[in-house]
């Protein structure tokens, strides 16, 4: 039996029981090391995932394969991959909180007009998302950083744009900021792991 488990923003503390009761009966653990680095008291064969990982022969393995996915697995997560190798019905999902509604609950600000956009190793339109959407969060990457957002929308005719960034969200080094687009343009942070807000207008 395959098992996703949602992993929350990172933090043990977000994680669901039933995630956990599904953990720590593993035979085989999967995930990125951050996560995996969690579970070291947890006796059972562990592989760390990057991006040349071959998954059929993993999932090809006896027991219960338990694989760790950031935030929520159907969110531009880890499921959608899986998917392709395993049945259906020979997987079962646990939900997580995502990075993206952890940093909104921070912000107390409301999902309901929010679009979320992955920059993470892709190229989406941000400009033209904020244009109609007013309210977009962004999952990032190395290439596609707080500062590149701000760049990309330097020359654009918005009004009142905020830029949220949540860096290490949940961990002990969680950091939250508020800038001007101008602000993040000319900042030299190199911001770690982080999920980005930008909101529009009045919202
Ligand atoms: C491939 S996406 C997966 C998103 C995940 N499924 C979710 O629901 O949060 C990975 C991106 O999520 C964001 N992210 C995940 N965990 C985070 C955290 N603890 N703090 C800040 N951003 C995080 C980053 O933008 C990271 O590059």
């Amino acid at each position: 039996m395959v098992t996703i488990v949602g992993m929350g923003p990172g933090s043990k503390r977000f994680i669901t029981n039933y995630a956990l009761e599904k953990i720590r009966k593993a035979n085989v653990l999967v995930g990125g090391k951050r996560h995996i680095e969690e579970f070291e008291d947890i006796e059972c064969e562990k592989i760390i995932i990057n991006a040349s990982t071959d998954y059929s022969s993993i999932l090809k393995k006896e027991g219960n394969i338990v694989i760790l996915a950031s935030g929520d697995p159907l969110l531009y997560g880890i499921a959608e991959v899986i998917l392709k190798y395993v049945d259906k019905d020979k997987v079962e999902i646990i939900p997580g909180i995502s990075s993206v509604q952890y940093m909104c609950a921070k912000l107390k600000i409301t999902m309901n007009d929010l679009t979320i956009v992955s920059l993470h190793g892709r190229d989406d339109d941000l400009v033209k998302e904020l244009k109609s959407k007013k309210k977009v969060a962004v999952f990032t990457d190395d290439k596609h950083t707080p500062q590149f957002i701000a760049s990309s929308l330097k020359e654009q005719d918005f009004k009142d744009i905020k830029i949220y960034v949540g860096e290490n969200l949940s961990y002990d080094m969680e950091k939250i900021y508020s800038f001007t687009v101008e602000e993040l343009s000319n900042c030299n942070i190199k911001f770690d792991l982080n999920v980005v807000v930008i909101t529009c207008g009045n919202t």
